[in-house]
């Protein structure tokens, strides 16, 4: 029975990707008759991946080890390419399943190409068509698309997109994003239990609205990211019914300039990052969110809440048409008016709310699951 097994490498490096591959992992797990599941984590980050590791209880069988202080990208992958390499070349997998945009994700596809191990790409499709933003994602996500075996695209708009690259219809599965999965699950777990947040000891919102905010893209690091803080000062100076909690992420370019430009005011909580648990109940206490990121891009309309994006453009436009989400951009005046606006204007922000998540049902790990037991009759 076992040698008939499919088996499945799983590698993946940074918070979001072992957020989003959790679910996958879990209905592997479930199919074990069907499939042998390796995960391999790159370990791209470290601080930040094991605690979601714990929680989802994800097991690590390769760690590529290859975080260094303040990475630069030709090395990350360097490293990545070669080390990642020998563990296919050992373990001659079925198949490797990356998920989204990473350097992970593109160095791990092209190491499982250069093996010609087909490569399954969880949130497949998603596209700005500017290659410079995100930086590098946009380009990452493309070249994986180039790698891929399989296209898991999580909406009909990312599948369009695949076809208009001329992959083949037979190769997409539109599954919904696994993002909704783990928040699902993860979001129920926390509302029967909250987490307690040691890093929050004593902090109350005393009838005040709550602000989550984060911010990590390279390409707004320098003059975006201090005008992004320019607006989040702003707001704390002017607006005595709000509280701001953000957590900052590791990567020493955000915190040289948030921890010197918030860092002092009574307002803003600067905290580390959050385990996942704890950060999905402070979401879903936010009267909204402002970000950069692409998760919580996802995550605050599966809560039914208002997430305005701090960049230029967005890869999942699907949350802007639908009215959950709104690009703001990164000038301090947008982002301290639109803020101002959803804060004063209740039916400008219950309009927020009423619409329906596009990102997928929570049963995007499942669908793609079924599509793996395919895997071994694709060329
Ligand atoms: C990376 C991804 C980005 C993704 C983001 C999610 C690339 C190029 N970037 O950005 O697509 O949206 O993760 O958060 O793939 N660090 C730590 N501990 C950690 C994590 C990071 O100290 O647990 C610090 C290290 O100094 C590290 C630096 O942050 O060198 C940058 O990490 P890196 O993975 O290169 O880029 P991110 O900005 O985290
Ligand atoms: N997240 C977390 N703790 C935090 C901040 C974010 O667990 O303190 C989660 C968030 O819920 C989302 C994911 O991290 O699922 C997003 O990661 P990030 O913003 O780093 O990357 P992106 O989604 O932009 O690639």
């Amino acid at each position: 029975m076992s040698s008939k097994r499919i088996h499945v490498l799983i590698v993946l490096g940074t918070r979001p990707e072992a957020i989003k591959l959790a679910p996958v992992f879990r209905e592997l797990a479930r199919c074990r008759d069907q499939f042998k599941t390796r995960v391999c984590i790159t370990a791209q980050h470290r601080h930040l991946l094991e605690p979601i590791l714990r929680w989802f209880r994800i097991p690590v069988h390769y760690d590529l080890d290859v975080m260094r202080p303040n990475q630069e990208l030709c090395g990350l992958t360097a490293l990545i390419l070669e080390r990642f390499h020998a563990v296919v070349e050992a373990q001659r997998p079925d198949v490797v399943m990356v998920q989204g945009d990473t350097t992970t994700v593109m160095a791990a596809s092209l190491a499982a190409f250069y093996h010609r191990v087909p490569v399954g790409h969880v949130e497949a499709g998603l596209r700005t068509l500017d290659r410079y933003s995100p930086f590098p994602e946009e380009i990452n996500r493309r070249l994986a698309s180039q790698l891929a075996t399989l296209h898991f695209a999580p909406t009909n708009w990312s599948r369009n997109n695949l076809l208009k690259e001329g992959i083949p219809p037979q190769r997409i599965i539109v599954t919904g994003n696994t993002v909704v999965d783990a928040l699902l699950e993860t979001r129920d777990r926390v509302l029967r239990h909250p987490p307690a947040i040691p890093q929050l000891r004593g902090f109350k919102l005393e009838g005040r609205k709550l602000i989550v905010v984060t911010a990590h893209r390279r390409e707004n690091f320098g003059p975006g990211l201090k005008s992004i803080c320019q607006g989040i000062l702003r707001l704390a100076s002017e607006r005595e019914d709000i509280e701001i909690v953000f957590p900052v992420h590791p990567n020493p370019n955000v915190r040289a300039i948030v921890q010197p430009l918030l860092g002092s005011n009574s307002r803003i909580r600067l905290i580390d990052p959050l385990d996942y648990p704890q950060f999905v109940w402070l979401l879903s206490q936010a009267y909204l969110a402002l970000s950069d990121s692409g998760g919580i891009q996802e995550e605050m309309p599966s809560l039914g809440r208002p997430a305005l994006v701090m960049r230029e453009n967005t890869e999942r436009p699907e949350g802007v048409k639908a009215g959950v989400c709104k690009l703001v951009g990164t000038s301090a005046e947008v982002i301290f008016n639109t803020v101002t606006e959803l804060l004063d204007n209740q039916k400008a922000y219950t309009h927020f709310g009423r619409h329906s998540n596009p990102f997928g049902d929570g049963q995007a790990a499942k669908k793609i699951v079924a599509a793996l037991q395919s895997i071994r009759s694709k060329p």
